[in-house]
């Protein structure tokens, strides 16, 4: 319970950090834009926003927040099968079991917890593969280090999240005399979780055309003009960004939304992880839209004469 509070105050704190950056003039200026869209953000006003926004690292070290997400996944794997099959606990089910309590760890069946943790290995550990091998990432582009230290933070809380909630259920706070706990496979057939499994193959799919798209991209970029950002960054065709700005971030809110489909949208942290995710990723497609539209002009408009949903179809 402590965890899951803990988890959740956290990501709701994130969330309403994210909104106060975009409307908040020295978070706007500071911390907000990264990467590309650091040549379009607001100059920092005074001199504590300029300080902060200073404070940066290699955008390409987003591939940290994936190795140590994958890393920590890995390891519940492991703990959460040694507790399911051997009755054993390693170090993080014996701390949860010592210093934490079974309440709102039950929620969620065994079942749906080991299923929800293995898409979101499945998800980080793609996510690995893109960033080592699919994407082109430039050497300029940088992040505020507090973008750095939150992404790390916020894979392992969705790490976490996949079954923290029915920790209980897993064993944790049983002792090792009792009997071994026993997986209703049935569960696996309900249509929500057929959806789900579903929802979070196709987004998954798409997330992956996206990226190789804008990886291409690149890939095309002359060589000796690599440091002009006109010939790093295009303007991305085909697969969904003929109908939105950010496609890949629509597809990663889709990943998050089939993980709370999965959980019967009961899982606090990974509702509390979904709306962070949202909130996060409309600001920065906002300021998206706003950096190719000056980056590109009228090029840009010619493009889409029809015009692109900024993340979300039907409502933004
Ligand atoms: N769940 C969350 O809260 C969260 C938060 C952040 C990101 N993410 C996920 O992480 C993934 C990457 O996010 P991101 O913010 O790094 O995306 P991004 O800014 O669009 O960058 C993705 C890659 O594409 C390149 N790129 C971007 N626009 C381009 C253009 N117009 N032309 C050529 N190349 C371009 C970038 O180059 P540079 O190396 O030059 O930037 C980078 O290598 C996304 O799928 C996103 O959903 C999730």
């Amino acid at each position: 319970m402590l965890l899951i509070a803990l988890l959740c105050c956290c990501l709701h704190l994130l969330s309403v950090l994210s909104l106060l950056a975009k409307f908040q003039p020295t978070l706007r200026s500071s911390v907000l834009a990264y990467g590309k869209l650091s040549e379009t953000a607001d100059r920092p006003t005074s001199k504590l926003s300029l300080w902060i926004s200073q404070q940066t690292v290699p955008k390409a070290w987003f591939s940290h927040f994936y190795w140590i997400g994958f890393l920590f996944a890995l390891w519940c794997d492991l703990e959460v099968g040694l507790l399911l099959w051997k009755h054993e606990k390693g170090p993080i089910v014996s701390l949860l079991a010592h210093f934490d309590t079974p309440d709102f760890a039950n929620t969620q069946p065994a079942i749906i917890c080991l299923l929800s943790l293995c898409l979101i290995t499945l998800h980080i550990g793609r996510r690995l593969y893109e960033v080592n091998i699919v994407q082109r990432p430039s050497r300029q582009a940088r992040m505020n280090i507090t973008h750095y230290f939150i992404g790390i933070g916020f894979y392992g809380s969705m790490v976490f999240a996949a079954w923290l909630e029915g920790a209980a259920n897993l064993g944790v706070w049983e002792s090792s005399s009792q009997p071994i706990t026993l997986l209703d496979t049935h569960q696996l057939l309900r249509p929500h979780v057929i959806f789900a499994i579903i929802l979070f193959a196709y987004a998954s799919w798409h997330q992956y055309v996206c990226h190789r798209i804008l990886a291409n991209i690149r890939m095309k970029a002359r060589p000796s003009t690599s440091a002009a950002s006109s010939s790093i960054y295009q303007i991305p065709r085909g697969d969904w960004f003929e109908r939105v700005v950010c496609p890949h971030y629509l597809a990663d809110i889709l990943i998050y939304v089939s993980l709370c489909i999965l959980n019967r949208l009961q899982n606090l942290t990974l509702l509390a992880g979904l709306l962070w995710t949202i909130i996060n990723l409309s600001v920065t497609a906002g300021e998206t839209e706003r950096w190719y539209r000056k980056s590109f002009g009228s090029k840009y408009a010619n493009t889409f004469v029809r015009g692109r949903w900024i993340v979300l179809p039907g409502i933004y």
